[in-house]
């Protein structure tokens, strides 16, 4: 029964994360100024004003596709972001679990939640300052 509401969840993320629009880039962003910016900075290059009070400091976002590749793999961007699968496998971590937040706001719902993080990976997409590559494999860093 969990599997499946969980393969339900997957399949609605694919599909919102596959459409995306322009506006879809205007409201990442907005979402992001509200949501990411103290910590990954107004041009997402990592130095918000929360960056100092962090043991870990925070990615620069605008070089995410130098290690994912370009175009950015979506749905891996997504669960890092909604980071429930992620702390329920790897145990805490300094980026806050949005898919939980996200969720437990007034007007949150889990449809929103996968949305608004489809949203902010578009935008993400449009600040990659790197070129297109070939393929979006995972590259580990060197
Ligand atoms: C409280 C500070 C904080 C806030 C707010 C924050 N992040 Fe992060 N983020 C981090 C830290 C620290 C890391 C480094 C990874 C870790 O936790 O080990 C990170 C990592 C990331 C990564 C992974 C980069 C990589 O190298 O794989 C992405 C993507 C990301 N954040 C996106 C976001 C988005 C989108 C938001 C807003 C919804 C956000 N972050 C809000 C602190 C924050």
């Amino acid at each position: 029964m969990k599997k499946g509401i969980l393969g339900l969840v997957g399949s609605l993320l694919i599909a919102t994360v596959t459409s995306v629009a322009a506006g879809d880039v205007a409201q990442g962003r907005a979402a992001y100024l509200q949501y990411c910016a103290s910590c990954h900075g107004l041009t997402g290059d990592g130095n918000g004003p929360m960056a100092r009070i962090l043991t870990t400091p925070p990615a620069n976002l605008r070089r995410l596709s130098e290690r994912y590749g370009n175009p950015l793999p979506e749905k891996q961007i997504a669960q890092f972001i909604d980071g429930r699968a992620e702390v329920e496998a790897h145990g805490p971590r300094d980026m806050p679990v949005w898919g939980d937040r996200l969720s437990a706001e007034p007007t949150g719902s889990e449809r929103k939640t996968q949305e608004l993080i489809a949203k902010l990976v578009a935008y993400l997409q449009s600040i990659q300052t790197g070129p297109r590559t070939a393929s979006s494999r995972v590259r580990k860093s060197a």
